[in-house]
C-alpha cells in the first residue's frame, strides 16, 4: 500500500507531545511490514537544515485555497528509509513556535496555517504523481484532507481513489475557529452545516474529519470506549457513535531504539532486567543533578509532562506537600506549560530541599534521565488518550503510578498485594486526594515488600509494545477504510 502522512509534527524534526512520535515510528514500522509511506509537515522556523541534510524539492507549488492562491516551496530528506517533505512558508511557519507563541497564546492564524499545510500536502502529492491507497491524517491540524479529498479530489487522476483515515491522539483540542476564515479554507458553504463542519456557528476541524474520514482511529481501546461518552468527548461522542465499527482504537507503539536502558546512549549508565546495577548508578546521578539527598533507600517518584488540565498535575499539586511531609520519598518533575503550575512546581525545591527537584521547560536528555533514576513515575492524568511516558517507564522498571482511563489502564497492570503480581499502582478518583494514597502505597509497598518490587520490575521490563503489532494493526484499518470508501 501507499500511504500519505500528513501531520503538524514529526520526530525528531519537530515535537510538542507524543503525536510527533507516533509520525516518526509508525511510517518507519509500516515500511518494514512491506508498504511505502511518506510524511509532508511544515517547515518550521526551528528546524535543523543542515543538521537532518534537508535540500530543496519544489523551489515553488500553487496552492488553491478557496479564495487565493498561496506560493509556497517544498523541501525533502530521507529518514529511517521514510522521505519527509517539508512545506516551507515564511508568512505561515518561519515563526519559533508550532501553535503558539512564548506566552502559549495560540497564533490567530492557525486555521489558516493548518488548513494550508493540508491542502499543500495534497497538492504535493497530485504534482509529484504519488497517488495514495491511503491519506493518514493525525489530530484537527490535519483532519480536513478527509474532507478536501471528497470535495475536491474525488475526480483527480492521483488522489481519486484514496482513501481516509483519521486518528484522533487528543479529543480536547479540536480546531474550533470563526466562520470568517471559512471562504480561505475553501470547503464551499453548502458544507458549513452542523452534520459536517459547522459547529456552534465555528468552524470545527476534528469534526469536519470525522465526518468525511472514511475511517477515524484513536489511541487506544479504552479511549475509544471513553470517547463514545459526553464525559470524554467534549461534544463529538455523537458523531463518533455515528461512526459505528469505523471508529476504532489501535494502542500506540514504542520507539525502543529511542527508549531502552539497555542501548540508550542519554542516561549515566545502561542497565537491563539482567543486571540492574546501571539503575543505581543513575538513581544516584539524578539524585545529583537535582541537589536531592543521595540515598539509594529513598524512592523516588519522577514527572515528565506537559503542564495541562489534562495530564491531572494539579491534582499532584494538591497532595505533594503533605506526601512529602509524611513520608520518606522524594520528587523530580520536568514540565512546562500552565504558568501557575510552573511557579508552583519550580518553586519546591527551594521549600523542600533535598526532597524535590524540578526543571521547568523541555528537555529531552533529562527526560531519559528521570525515567531511569526514578523508581515510580506518575501520571495522575484526567484523561489520556495513549500516553507513551508510562510505557517508557516499564521499559526502565519504573513503575507507573496512574489514573486508570484511556491507554494508562490498557498499558498497566494492578498491583496484587496478595501475589506481588502487577506492573503499577492504579487509581481512579480523579482527586488530590486519591494521588496521596496511591502514592503512599507505592511507597509502603518499595519499603515493606521489596520483594514485590523486584517481581513487578522484572514483569514492567519484559512487556513489549513495539510498533509492528500496532502497525498490522493499521494495515488492518487501512484495509478497512478503502473498503470502506469503494
Ligand atoms: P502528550 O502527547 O499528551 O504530551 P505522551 O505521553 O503521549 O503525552 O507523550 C509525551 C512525550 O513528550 C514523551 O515523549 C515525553 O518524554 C515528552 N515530553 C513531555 N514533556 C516533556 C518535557 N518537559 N521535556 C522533555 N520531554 C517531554
Ligand atoms: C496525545 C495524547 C497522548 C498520546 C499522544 C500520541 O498527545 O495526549 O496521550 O500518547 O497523543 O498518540
Amino acid at each position: 500500500m501507499k500511504i500519505l502522512m500528513l501531520a503538524a509534527e514529526c520526530v525528531p524534526f519537530a515535537k510538542t507531545g507524543g503525536l510527533a512520535d507516533v509520525v516518526g515510528a509508525l511510517p518507519v514500522a509500516l515500511r518494514a511490514l512491506g508498504h511505502e509511506a511518506i510524511v509532508v509537515m511544515p517547515k518550521y522556523g526551528s528546524l535543523d537544515v543542515a543538521r537532518y541534510n534537508i535540500g530543496s524539492f519544489f523551489d515553488q507549488m500553487c496552492v488553491w485555497m478557496g479564495n487565493t492562491e498561496e506560493w509556497c516551496a517544498v523541501r525533502t530528506t530521507t529518514l529511517n528509509g521514510i522521505p519527509i517533505y517539508f512545506i516551507e512558508s515564511d508568512k505561515y511557519f518561519a515563526r519559533p513556535g508550532l501553535y503558539h507563541d512564548e506566552n502559549f497564546n495560540d497564533y490567530g492564524d492557525n486555521p489558516r496555517r493548518f488548513a494550508f499545510l493540508t491542502r499543500a500536502g495534497l497538492q504535493l502529492a497530485h504534482d509529484m504523481g504519488f497517488a495514495p491507497d491511503i491519506v493518514h491524517v493525525h489530530d484537527w491540524h490535519t483532519a480536513l484532507a478527509a474532507a478536501y479529498l471528497k470535495i475536491w479530489h474525488w475526480n483527480d487522476p492521483v488522489l481519486g481513489k484514496a482513501a481516509s483515515v483519521l486518528t484522533i491522539h487528543n479529543i480536547g483540542y479540536q480546531g474550533k475557529y470563526g466562520k470568517e476564515h471559512y471562504d480561505y479554507i475553501g470547503l464551499q458553504w453548502s458544507n458549513f452545516t452542523p452534520d459536517k463542519l459547522e459547529d456552534h456557528g465555528a468552524i470545527n476541524f476534528l469534526k469536519g474529519g470525522i465526518q468525511y474520514a472514511d475511517l477515524v482511529t484513536t489511541v487506544s481501546p479504552t479511549y475509544a470506549d471513553e470517547t463514545r461518552t459526553p464525559e470524554y468527548a467534549h461534544g463529538l461522542a455523537p458523531y463518533l457513535n455515528d461512526k459505528g465499527a469505523n471508529y476504532i482504537g489501535i494502542l500506540n507503539g514504542v520507539d525502543y531504539t529511542q527508549w531502552n536502558p539497555a542501548t540508550d546512549k542519554f542516561i549515566p549508565a545502561q542497565y537491563s532486567a539482567e543486571d540492574l546495577s546501571g539503575k543505581a548508578v543513575c538513581k544516584r546521578e539524578l539524585q545529583k543533578r537535582f541537589l536531592l539527598n543521595v540515598d539509594p533507600a529513598i524512592p523516588i517518584v519522577g514527572v515528565v509532562s506537559r503542564f495541562a488540565e489534562q495530564k491531572g498535575l494539579d491534582l499532584l499539586a494538591g497532595a505533594i506537600e503533605s506526601i512529602v511531609n509524611n513520608m520518606q520519598v522524594q520528587f523530580v518533575i520536568l514540565g512546562a506549560g500552565d504558568k501557575g503550575l510552573e511557579s508552583f512546581y519550580g518553586g519546591l525545591p527551594a521549600r523542600y530541599p533535598g526532597r524535590i527537584g524540578s526543571y521547568i521547560g523541555y528537555d529531552n536528555t533529562l527526560a531519559h534521565w528521570i525515567e531511569a533514576g526514578s523508581d515510580f513515575f506518575i501520571m495522575p492524568s484526567r484523561y489520556e488518550p495513549c500516553g507513551l511516558n508510562q510505557i517508557y517507564s516499564l521499559k526502565y522498571g519504573t513503575l507507573p503510578i496512574v489514573r486508570n482511563t484511556g491507554g494508562l489502564a490498557d498499558t498497566v497492570e494492578q498491583y496484587n498485594e496478595a501475589t506481588g503480581d502487577g506492573t503499577g499502582f492504579k487509581f481512579w478518583e480523579p482527586s488530590a486526594h486519591a494521588v496521596y494514597y496511591t502514592v503512599g502505597w507505592a511507597v509502603s509497598t518499595y519499603y515493606d515488600r521489596q520483594h514485590h518490587i523486584a517481581k513487578m520490575v522484572q514483569k514492567a521490563m519484559a512487556q513489549n509494545f513495539s510498533w509492528e503489532n500496532s502497525a498490522k494493526a493499521y494495515v488492518a484499518a487501512y484495509r478497512q477504510a478503502i473498503a470502506n470508501r469503494e
